[in-house]
């Protein structure tokens, strides 16, 4: 778990709604204790410019955590090679992202099956058979869309409710 933490970049957001001050990068989990209780009422933040495609980052939100991936061309045109109806979940990837921003995925970090954290947001995870995420409690592959594809889940990821505040600047929640 060290090797793997040391490869994210953390992001964690601080403010509640309102205040607009753009996400801090942070090194996670300490500086987030005393404000878990304002974080559970509050939106975040997080400026998403410093994604390069093919990179995700892991923020937290609600105090769990929230992956967010820009992907490649291919990766979009991977998910889009496949028919939304017959996915388990049926969902496109428009029907997941933001018009405009179809190559910016926002889940939540949490496997639908048992709620473990799937391993593909951090450099040099594994992704799974589809190239997206994969968890590793029970072997749910999610594709490049954060969809369920094989495996235990039921449902895709969560896409939380979120907004482009500008073009580089999500709002979460
Ligand atoms: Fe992810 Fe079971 S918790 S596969």
């Amino acid at each position: 778990d060290g090797v793997r933490r040391r490869d994210f970049i953390n992001i964690a957001a601080v403010g509640a709604a309102g205040v607009g001050g753009v996400a801090t990068l942070l090194p996670l989990i300490s500086q987030m204790a005393p404000s878990a209780d304002v974080l559970a009422e509050s939106s975040t933040e997080v400026d998403i410019s410093a994604i390069e495609p093919g990179q995700a980052i892991k923020a937290v939100f609600r105090k769990q955590p929230l992956f967010i991936k820009r992907l490649t061309r291919s990766e979009i045109e991977a998910a889009n090679a496949i028919e939304a109806d017959s996915l388990r979940d049926p969902e496109s990837l428009g029907d997941r992202t933001k018009e405009g921003h179809e190559d910016v995925l926002v889940t939540m970090g949490v496997c639908t099956h048992l709620g473990c954290v799937p391993l593909g947001a951090a450099e040099g995870e594994i992704k799974g058979e589809f190239g997206g995420y994969f968890c590793p409690c029970h072997g749910s592959h999610y594709d490049t869309a954060g969809r369920i594809r094989k495996g235990p889940a039921p449902t895709n990821l969560e896409v939380p409710e979120y907004e482009f505040t500008s073009d580089t600047v999500i709002r979460v929640g």
